[in-house]
């Protein structure tokens, strides 16, 4: 089970992917031994990114599913469909996956309706079976088959929460906006904005984070802090650009964004 990721085939064309810790060394030790992987961390900070990277990195395909609050299991596992006159059955995502040896990466796996768990139950434990009510298969997982879900404990509602039973099936990672220095070196990677110019933003990130909780439901991602940066390499003044970016998509309410504001001219004043 020594997974060394450095190692791993693929690594060169992966995408870009800073890693914080180790959750590189993790995310491949789970991998090797089968077990399901549970993301949880704010808004664009880098869950998504992550799984690709890792996709690649340990070359196995990636199926994701962007859950919401009507995604039912047959949207996972599939359905017969009507084509040319005669009735097809078609695998949903998470089948094709469980077939093929794939990751199937279930992004906000809270929002999924009640029934959507339960597949995912046998699929968690070390029994690794999909059983497919509408047609009688009970498919064994393919080896490679990886179960990997991420979800924001912050502005989710206390009913919408995984249960014990579920939740206590996976490996969980923790994420958390990166410490500056790494910050900077991301906006800039993504942005292609010089270093020194990103390490303003990333401080002002920093300072608008501090609201969070007061007046804000999340702090500035650092999705947000690249499209600044982007802007700015596009030739947008570095004002507008925190404006847009970084005030505007935070709130709504004017009060707020005046505090927000008073912020960067504090910052960059
Ligand atoms: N560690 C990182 N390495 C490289 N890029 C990163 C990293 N963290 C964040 N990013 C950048 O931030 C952007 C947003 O990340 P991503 O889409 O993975 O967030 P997320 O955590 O999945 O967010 P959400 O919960 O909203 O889906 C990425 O497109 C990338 O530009
Ligand atoms: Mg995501």
């Amino acid at each position: 089970m020594n997974a060394h990721v450095t190692d791993l085939e693929g690594a060169a064309s992966a995408p870009f992917y800073l890693a914080q810790g180790d959750e590189c060394t993790v995310f491949a030790a789970a991998a090797t031994a089968d077990l399901p992987v549970l993301l949880k961390g704010p808004t664009g900070v880098g869950k998504t990114r992550f799984v690709a990277h890792m996709a690649a990195r340990l070359n196995r395909p990636l199926y994701t599913v962007a859950c919401h609050d009507d995604l039912s299991a047959a949207d996972l596992i599939g359905r017969y469909l009507l084509k040319g006159g005669e009735t097809v059955w078609v695998d949903g995502p998470l089948t094709r996956a469980v077939r093929e040896g794939a990751i199937c990466y279930l992004d906000e796996v809270v929002e999924a309706r009640k029934d959507v768990t339960v597949v995912l139950h046998p699929l968690t434990d070390d029994r690794r079976i999909l059983p497919i009510d509408r047609t009688g298969e009970e498919l064994q997982a393919a080896p490679g088959f990886m179960l990997v879900a991420s979800y924001n404990p912050g502005y989710q509602n206390v009913l919408k929460t995984l249960k014990p039973s579920t939740r206590q099936r996976f490996v969980a990672l923790d994420f958390d906006f990166p410490a500056p220095a790494l910050e900077t070196r991301i906006v800039a990677q993504e942005s292609g904005l010089p270093e020194d110019r990103c390490a303003g933003l990333v401080r002002l990130a920093g300072k608008l984070r501090g609201l969070k909780g007061q007046d804000l439901e999340e702090g500035v991602s650092t999705r947000l802090v690249v499209y600044a940066a982007t802007l700015i390499v596009q030739g947008m003044g570095v004002d507008r650009a925190i404006e847009v970016a970084m005030i505007e998509p935070l709130s709504d309410d004017a009060d707020v964004k005046r505090g927000l504001r008073d912020l960067v001219a504090a910052v960059f004043g």
